[in-house]
């Protein structure tokens, strides 16, 4: 039921493992910045060192080969490859260990899917306004061109923005996580607009100057929960969901694959809201420019990251705030009888996947889709043997099975997050997503495999050798 050319992966990003902040010129990214504040992360850790997979890049590649991945996402240190964010200056020490893991991975066989952007801006580029910034969509059409350019010969798979809706909300409106930011009910339009504009340039590079010889895909990586209204048949709480949606995976793949521009009902939401609030001036959700490359259909696939669902429903009282939350004007709720595993966010829902499969195949015209991160976390006290987690991984591949089976899904691949365990962004090393312990409190961060990851690893070589009979 998995096509042949299936990807089985896992994936990571630079700032929760490489480490090596500072290594050989590498500049700082807002990631630094932000760590490097008291009280902003769990403990006061940083990614200073977090699983020196600068240094110790070869063992993560046991791990991948241990696991029998056929392809590994990762993401790429815009600071370390261009300290300042500009082309200006490209670090030839960023260029090589790149183009390292990327050989070692093909002559393993393992395909590389390189994600530009896993929310670490060169520090540079936020003193000069970030993603707030307008001219920040051609300074990252810039440098998406240069890692084109530089590793496109031998990568396929490109993931520009991973996960705009957190940058831009928890880095823009919440400010836990960098830059820290807390301007609600504005900055984040704006951020995410940018984000959006920064992709579409990026795509249309590709797909003008690149795609031709390298013959690639590129998309970007957008999270969403499944959400269910709370009763179902509440016109109220219907409506809400609806809303809800339109404000996370509608926010971004509405542009994207659908119309070129944001759901009607985010737009009328937000401006219904700034009219009852007295709020004059613009539309707080900008437009976009007929003047500048068309955001429509600038995705080659359908990149989704999901981890768990909601039941949604209409709030009883809206607070007169200027912010998101009033907004959306809708409220989750956890049902009581799904598990919680790590992180209180996180209800195990691996049903929610099929649904929300579904859901994207119906509503953005059958892409293909990658399922570019979803797992399941752990807090201490560890386990290496695992088994909540591995029957996690069993039953939410068995559910991306039968969406392909009962509803043609056009799936083409799958990757648990993550690789290791790494620093989880606000919550530092607390909480674990790793297939593989990675023990914090030795210097030479010893990698070993979860029972979770023996049972993926019997599923890729189960599935694999049923794929190739
Ligand atoms: C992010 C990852 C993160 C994971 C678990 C996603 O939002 O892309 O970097 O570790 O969720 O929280």
């Amino acid at each position: 039921m998995f096509p042949c050319d299936f990807a089985w992966g896992a994936g990571t990003a630079a700032y929760q493992i490489e480490g090596g902040w500072q290594a050989d010129s590498k500049g700082p990214s807002i990631w630094d910045t932000f760590c490097h504040k008291k009280g902003k992360v769990f403990g006061d850790q940083t990614g200073d060192v977090a699983c020196n997979s600068y240094e110790l890049w070869e063992k993560d590649l046991e791990c991948i080969q241990q696991l029998g991945l056929t392809h590994y996402r990762l993401s790429l240190a815009w600071a370390r490859l261009l300290p300042d964010g500009s082309t200006g200056h490209v670090n030839q020490k960023g260029v090589q260990y790149y183009n390292k893991v990327i050989d070692d991975l093909l002559a393993c066989n393992v395909s590389p899917m390189l994600t530009l952007y896993h929310f670490d801006l060169p520090q540079a580029l936020q003193d000069q306004g970030g993603w707030k910034s307008p001219s920040i969509a051609t300074v990252f059409d810039s440098y998406a061109q240069f890692c084109f350019q530089t590793f496109g010969d031998r990568v396929k798979l490109w993931i520009t923005i991973n996960e705009p809706y957190v940058c831009a909300k928890l880095g823009h409106e919440d400010g836990i996580h960098a830059p820290g930011l807390k301007e609600p009910g504005i900055a984040a339009y704006v951020v995410g607009h940018n984000m959006l504009r920064a992709h579409a340039m990026a795509w249309h590079s590709y797909n003008s100057l690149y795609r031709p010889k390298q013959k690639g895909a590129v998309s970007l990586a957008i999270n969403s929960d499944w959400l269910d209204p709370l009763h179902p048949d509440c016109a109220e709480d219907i409506a809400a969901a609806e809303r809800y949606f339109a404000f996370t995976l509608g926010w971004f793949a509405w542009p994207v694959f659908v119309t070129g521009d944001y759901p009607e009902i985010m737009r009328s939401a937000i401006d219904a809201q700034s009219k009852k609030l007295g709020y004059s001036g613009d539309s707080r959700l900008p437009s976009f420019s007929k003047d500048e490359p068309a955001v429509l259909g600038t995705a080659d696939f359908f990149a989704l990251n999901y981890y768990t669902s909601r039941k949604v429903k209409a709030r009883e009282a809206c607070e007169q705030v200027l912010c998101m939350k009033s907004d959306r004007d809708a409220e989750e709720v956890l049902d009581p009888s799904w598990p919680i595993c790590g992180v209180s966010w996180l209800a195990v829902v691996p049903h929610g996947l099929k649904k929300l499969l579904k859901y994207i195949k119906d509503t953005f015209n059958n892409p293909a889709v990658y399922i570019t991160e979803n797992g399941f976390s752990q807090v201490g006290p560890l386990q290496i043997e695992d088994d909540q987690r591995s029957e996690f991984y069993k039953d939410t591949i068995f559910e991306v099975a039968k969406a392909i089976g009962e509803d043609g899904v056009n799936i083409r691949g799958y990757f648990a997050w993550s690789l290791l365990d790494n620093f989880e962004w606000s919550d530092g090393f607390s909480v674990r997503f790793g297939l593989f312990h990675v023990d914090f409190s030795d210097a030479k961060l010893t990698r070993a495999m979860y029972h979770s990851g023996r049972e993926y690893a019997k599923i890729i070589s189960k599935y694999k050798s049923n794929q190739s009979g």
